[in-house]
């Protein structure tokens, strides 16, 4: 494999914002307004994160295996600098249905754009070559976008395994929630948690969704539930998110459950989430949505009402945790207020179903909250059949989806949601990019678009769905640098 690895995504990423790097930079690093510095040193410094309390720590990133070249030269956004080859199927997502396949294609970048998947036979001569451009062998696997997680919570302290036990012997989640354990018990592991502790754990857990070939995912706040803490999670994603390959579009979740200081003062606590700690994350710009669980043992209706007109008013997108459990006709509100999604809804009502369809509300379904809480698989086949956008998210939290494999959500969803191979493609790529905003710039390959892209070894799209609960993920491309590269 002939594989020249320009430079570490994350890295770039943060040393092209300067944000909180300033002082790892070399002096002579910026000239003429370019940044120069060798592959050497940016091994040595941008992986590492500087942190607020004086710290550093380094990111869990599995290692590049060639590191060449030197310079961030400025190429012409014309010339191909990035040529990904040898593929048996690129999916390109394009289209309205269907995983808009190209069989033996390839695709070419040029920076951090896909300058456009063309045949193989005119990999190297479709576009200009620039003077310095790498070529990855994709050996005979697949070539998709990078894919994207809607839904995560990977920011928090401790672990659940105990609780883990509980359920396995037969309580359920929302007795140990109501029990005072559950998301309370991560809350106070997670206000124990020094700002290093939380980056260095958040660091690891996108790593782990990287490797498994995400490249952006949505990430809420909601373990800590007092106002400095629920902007200290934020400010923990964006000194992560900054610093690390994966992209992440953070939401304030304030509203996960009421904190034990509020227990009677629910009223109080709603009206500390709506008039304080939403219009401070906005204006502090930590955040482009505000979540909130409606259900059962969390939040009513009303009081997610009261919270999304705030949001609404703060500029801010709207995401909700609707329909786990119980019907709380969550999914209506989220319908009604239009929000970017409605995330669960295993207890969703047909009614709803078609007036989320009908809104555009993007349906997040969460197939591991599902299995690890027994509850009914999400109607999947009606959303579909009714027309909605339905995306599929890992849930990444220590309580009820304790796993970082977005493939083995498709694997669920296919098996056992009534999901075409397709529809899961659609559901980890166009589907979540469009309930983030993010059409057109992740989630497809085509030309303008950001060049994030994974090569699976696998023969065929289906097999990664078919094949589950391995890791078929070989290279990850973020903004065209390889940043995973673990060919056996
Ligand atoms: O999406 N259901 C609410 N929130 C998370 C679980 C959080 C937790 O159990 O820590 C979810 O499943
Ligand atoms: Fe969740």
């Amino acid at each position: 494999m002939n594989v020249d690895v320009l430079h570490r995504g994350g890295a770039v990423k943060a040393l092209s914002r300067l944000y909180r790097l300033k002082d790892l930079l070399p002096a002579d690093a910026l000239q003429d307004g370019r940044l120069r510095i060798t592959a050497a040193e940016l091994e040595d410094r941008a992986l590492r994160l500087s942190l607020d309390d004086g710290t550093e720590v380094t990111t869990a990133l599995p290692p590049a295996e060639t590191t060449t070249e030197t310079t961030t030269e400025a190429t012409a956004e014309t010339e191909a600098t990035l040529i990904v080859r040898n593929a048996a199927q690129v999916l390109t997502m394009e289209g309205d249905h269907g995983v808009g396949l190209v069989e033996h294609g390839a695709v070419v970048c040029s920076g951090h754009r896909v300058l456009g998947v063309v045949p193989e036979d005119t990999a190297m001569t479709a576009f200009p070559l620039g003077q310095q451009h790498a070529v990855v062998d994709a050996q005979g696997g697949i070539v998709t976008p990078g894919l994207v997680d809607p839904h995560t919570h990977p920011v928090f302290g401790g672990e659940r395994s105990v609780e883990f036990g509980m359920k396995a012997e037969g309580r359920s989640y929302l007795e140990i929630h109501k029990a005072g354990g559950g998301i309370l018990s991560t809350v106070r592991s997670t206000r124990e948690a020094s700002f290093t502790t939380l980056a260095q754990r958040c660091a690891k857990n996108l790593s782990h969704l990287l490797s498994w070939g995400v490249t952006t995912c949505e990430a809420k706040s909601g373990y800590d539930l007092t106002l400095e803490g629920e902007l200290r999670m934020l400010e923990v994603l964006r000194t992560v998110g900054d610093c690390h390959p994966v992209d992440v579009v953070a939401t304030l979740l304030g509203a996960h459950t009421l904190p034990p200081e509020y227990a009677d003062r629910r009223e109080a606590y709603v009206e500390l989430v709506a008039a304080e700690m939403v219009p401070r994350a906005a204006a502090e710009g930590l955040c482009a949505y505000c979540d909130a669980y409606c259900e059962d043992g969390a939040f009513t209706r009303a009081e997610v009402e009261r919270i999304f007109v705030a949001a609404r008013a703060a500029g801010l997108g709207l995401r909700l945790h609707a329909e786990q459990f119980t019907d709380q006709r969550g999914a209506e509100l989220a319908a009604a207020m239009g929000a970017a999604s409605a995330d669960h809804l295993e207890a969703i009502s047909p009614e709803a179903v078609a007036a989320i369809a009908a809104a555009g509300t993007t349906a997040v379904l969460l197939p591991g909250a599902a299995l690890a809480c027994r509850c009914p698989w999400p109607p999947a086949r009606d959303l579909l059949d009714a027309g909605a956008n339905v995306a599929l998210g890992t849930d990444l939290n220590p309580g009820s989806s304790m796993t970082s494999s977005l493939p083995l959500m498709m694997s669920l969803a296919c098996m056992q949601m009534g999901m075409s191979c397709e529809e899961s493609w659609r559901a980890v790529t166009r589907a979540p990019a469009a309930s983030l905003g993010l059409d057109g710039r992740c989630g497809r390959l085509a030309a303008g678009a950001q060049a994030d892209l994974v090569i699976f070894e696998a023969p065929d799209y289906r097999y990664v769905p078919y094949h589950y609960g391995d890791n078929h993920a070989r290279v990850v491309v973020k903004s065209g640098h390889v940043v995973v590269n673990r060919w056996s």
